[in-house]
C-alpha cells in the first residue's frame, strides 16, 4: 500500500510530479491557449467582477491561501485577505454579496473552515471550495468548487495536497487575470506553457533526495530551525518550518526574512541552523544581504537555490540547487526539498513521520 516506501508521506511527497500532472489535466492545454476551471463556470462573473477575494483555511491550507494571495493580486489585480478560518468565524468579519470567499481544504472535513463558509454564506458572500476530498463536507458546503485531484493523502503531514491546492489555485488566478484583461495575450501563454514544465521540474527536485539525507544527518539534532523567506516563498518557509515541527518535534519557524531583524535575529548563534529560500526573483539581492547578516551572527546557512547559482555558493554552508521557473510558480517546486529535510530528519530522530503524536489528519473539532 506504501509502493515500496518506507512511509505514506515519502511516497506522497514522491507522487507530487504525478498529482500536480493530475490537477492540471483536462484543465490546462498551453499550446491551444486552453483553461478551464469547470467549478468556475457558473461563477465567473462574480469572481470576475468581485470587490474582494477573502481566502479562509487552516494549517498547511491556510499556507497554500498565502501563496494564493500574491497570485490572485499580481495576475488578477483584486484585493485578497487570507484568514485563519478560526479566527475568522469568530470575528463578526465585515461580508457582503460582493465577497468572493474560497476556503481550503485538503479533508474537506476541518471543523473551523466548515464554520467559517456558514458564516460567509449566511452574510451572502458566494463561497468557492478547494477541496482533495471528493463529496467531503465542505465540498457540499460551498456554491461551487473545484478538486485538487491529489488523490488520497494518508500521512498527517501535508505535502502532496499542498501542491496540489496552489496549482488549482494558480490555475484560477490566470483564468481570472486573463478574463479581466490584466493579463496580455502573450505574457498568458507564455506563463500557460510554463505551467506545463512544472511536473518534470518537480521531479528534477526529487533528485536532491541523497544530498537532502546528508544534510539532515547533520542537522538532526538542532534544538531549533529558522526558516526565512521573501514574496512567494515566505510561504514556502512558514510551510517549512511548520512540517518539521509537526513531524520531528523540533521547534521551527518561519518568518519573512526581512523580518528577521525585527526580533528572532536574537536567536541566531552557531548552533542556529537557518534555511533560506533563495531562489533568483524579484526579492532575491535583499534576500542575499538577510543570508549576509545571519552569517555574520555565525548561523549555519541551507539555502535553497536557483540551479547554477554562484553568489549564495559562496556564502551558504549548503545550497540546493533547484530548477528555474516563472516567480510565481516557484513555491510548487522550492517546497519540495523542505519536506524531504524535514521527512528524513524525522525518521533519523525515530519519530512517527506518518501518524505524529497529538495530531488528526483531519480536525474536526474546533
Ligand atoms: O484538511 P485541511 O486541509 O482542512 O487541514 C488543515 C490542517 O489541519 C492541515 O493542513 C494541517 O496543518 C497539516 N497537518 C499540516 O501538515
Amino acid at each position: 500500500e506504501k509502493g515500496g516506501y518506507d512511509h505514506f508521506m515519502l511516497k506522497e511527497i514522491y507522487e507530487q510530479p504525478r498529482s500536480i500532472a493530475d490537477c492540471m489535466r483536462g484543465r490546462l492545454d498551453a499550446s491551444s491557449g486552453r483553461l478551464v476551471v469547470g467549478g468556475l463556470r457558473d461563477y465567473m462573473n462574480k469572481f470576475q467582477n468581485a470587490q474582494r477575494i477573502i481566502i479562509t483555511a487552516c494549517g498547511t491550507s491556510w499556507h497554500a491561501g498565502l501563496v494564493a494571495e500574491y497570485l490572485f493580486e499580481e495576475f488578477a489585480r483584486i484585493p485578497v485577505e487570507v484568514e485563519y478560518a478560526s479566527e475568522f468565524r469568530y470575528r463578526n468579519p465585515v461580508l457582503n454579496e460582493n465577497d468572493f470567499v474560497i476556503a481550503i481544504s485538503q479533508s474537506g472535513e476541518t471543523a473551523d473552515t466548515l464554520a467559517a463558509i456558514e458564516l460567509a454564506k449566511s452574510k451572502g458572500a458566494t463561497i468557492f471550495g478547494v477541496c482533495n476530498v471528493v463529496g467531503s463536507s465542505i465540498a457540499r458546503a460551498t456554491h461551487a468548487g473545484s478538486y485538487t485531484h491529489a488523490g488520497p493523502e494518508i500521512g498527517v503531514a501535508s505535502t502532496k495536497a499542498f501542491t496540489a491546492q496552489i496549482s488549482v489555485l494558480t490555475l484560477m488566478a490566470l483564468k481570472l487575470g486573463y478574463q479581466r484583461g490584466m493579463i496580455a495575450e502573450t505574457r498568458y501563454m507564455e506563463l500557460l506553457h510554463e505551467l506545463e514544465t512544472i511536473p518534470g521540474k518537480v521531479e528534477r527536485a526529487l533528485q536532491l533526495n541523497e544530498q537532502l539525507i546528508k544534510i539532515a544527518e547533520i542537522y538532526k539534532d538542532a534544538r531549533n530551525f529558522l526558516y526565512l523567506g521573501r514574496g512567494y516563498n515566505f510561504p514556502v518557509a512558514l510551510e517549512g518550518a511548520l512540517k518539521l515541527k509537526e513531524i520531528s518535534y523540533i521547534h521551527a519557524e518561519g518568518y519573512p526574512a526581512a523580518e528577521m531583524k525585527h526580533g528572532p535575529i536574537a536567536l541566531i548563534d552557531e548552533e542556529m541552523p537557518v534555511v533560506f529560500i533563495a531562489t533568483k526573483d524579484s526579492s532575491y539581492e535583499k534576500v542575499v544581504s538577510n543570508i549576509q547578516e545571519v552569517k555574520a551572527r555565525k548561523g549555519k546557512i541551507i539555502a535553497v537555490v536557483t540551479e547554477g547559482d554562484t553568489t549564495v555558493k559562496n556564502m551558504a554552508d549548503h545550497v540546493i540547487e533547484v530548477p528555474s521557473t516563472e516567480e510565481a510558480f516557484v513555491p510548487l517546486i522550492s517546497v519540495v526539498p523542505l519536506q524531504l529535510l524535514s521527512y528524513h530528519i524525522a525518521v533519523m530522530r525515530g519519530c512517527n513521520v506518518d501518524q505524529p503524536r497529538n495530531l488528526a489528519k483531519s480536525v474536526t473539532v474546533e
